[in-house]
């Protein structure tokens, strides 16, 4: 997508392969700052302290990462350290495993001589085929909005929460794909942008990116969102996810369910974007996902731009105030409309997503 204008991905490797360059998304939205990270411990902090966040985008950086550790040492033995190392940056969003695991099966697999070559192009390949399967979940999605928009009259009004956007992947987004290619197809929309605290992806990160392509959008306190859905002002809600269940259970950023469940009260339709990277065969149901506890500070402060122009971390909250920060949140497959996947929209539910499962298979052996 665009930054000013200009074509931009948020990830990409050096042409020597010696380092990968990535936006630090801590940053934005005030100031756009990029970072060149050479070595696996730079990727495992850039991951975990959320310079790059977002589940398709942990997965393509971790696999970067795997490939800077070939050009130290290819053994068996430092390629398992490097990929437990990676993997445990964060524990949610199941693509980050997904892409560890990929990268350390594909290098187990191959002669010493050739992993490095081998690791940067499956880096390559995961990174480019992001890209593809966002593209295509855009075009399943742009049929669903064309469609709720030919009921009514007026712009289509979108909920989403959190950042599920380019800046969420290596392009295009998940959630905001349908979004961009409506707004190019000409569809009139305007996006309602959840804040999403305790960290703000929505207000800084969506808005942001929105702003910079055009979409008309206002950002709303997250309490916000049900009173809309009551007031008809809500027709549909589009949300990313970190890990999807067997049975079709969502893990998403926290706040989510409260979305999904006054969307359910009002009739609202509340579609996930998944790339099927997301979805973890292994749990049958939504109660098993590690939920990511991060830091009480991200709740007990809040960091902004200054009248002075300058970058303040403040304190909202009474000194020695105690507080819980769960990341994410798990809504059941029931309140679920259905997953815009790259294959097209299908039902969550086990037998939708086993015949997913083995569609994406034989696609991709
Ligand atoms: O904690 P974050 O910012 O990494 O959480 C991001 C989300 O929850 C997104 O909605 C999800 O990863 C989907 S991104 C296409």
């Amino acid at each position: 997508m665009r930054i000013n204008g200009q074509s931009a991905r948020t990830i990409w490797p050096e042409p020597a392969r010696d380092a990968v360059h990535i936006i630090d998304q801590r940053a934005l939205p005030h100031r756009l700052v990029f970072e060149r990270l050479g070595a696996v411990e730079a990727v495992y902090i850039a991951i975990r302290d959320m310079w790059v966040r977002g589940a398709p985008l942990i997965g393509a950086t971790a696999a970067y990462g795997v490939a800077l550790q070939t050009n130290q040492d290819v053994s068996d033995a430092a390629l398992e350290r490097c990929a437990q190392r990676l993997a445990s940056a964060r524990p949610t969003a199941v693509n980050l495993a997904w892409a560890v695991q990929r990268m350390r099966r594909r290098l187990l697999a191959c002669p010493l001589a050739q992993r490095r070559q081998a690791a940067w192009d499956e880096a390559d390949a995961i990174a480019e085929a992001d890209v593809h399967t966002n593209e295509a979940i855009g075009r399943h999605g742009l049929a669903l909005l064309r469609e709720l928009a030919a009921r009514k009259s007026g712009p289509l009004q979108v909920l989403t929460h959190c950042n599920a956007g380019w800046l969420a992947t290596v392009d295009w987004g998940t959630a905001t794909s349908p979004i961009y290619q409506a707004h190019a197809a000409g569809l009139a929309l305007h996006v309602w942008v959840d804040e999403t605290r305790p960290r703000n992806q929505g207000a800084s990160l969506t808005a942001w990116e929105l702003g910079h392509e055009g979409v008309p959008h206002t950002v709303i306190a997250d309490n916000a969102g049900g009173h809309l859905m009551q007031r008809g002002q809500v027709d549909v809600v589009i949300v990313g996810c970190d890990r999807v269940s067997a049975g079709g259970d969502v893990c998403n950023k926290i706040g989510t369910y409260l979305k999904a469940l006054a969307a359910h009260d009002n009739g609202v339709p509340f579609y996930v974007a998944m790339p099927t990277s997301t979805l973890d065969p292994t749990l049958a149901d939504g109660a098993a996902i590690p939920i990511e506890e991060r830091s009480a500070r991200e709740v007990t402060h809040v960091s902004g731009r200054a009248v002075d122009g300058s970058l303040v971390e403040v304190q909202l909250v009474p000194d020695g105030t105690v507080a819980a920060n769960p990341a994410f949140d798990v809504t059941p497959a029931r309140l679920v409309s259905g997953l815009i996947t790259e294959h097209g929209v299908v039902a969550a539910n086990a037998a939708a997503l086993r015949d997913l499962w083995l569609l994406n298979a034989k696609e991709n052996p």
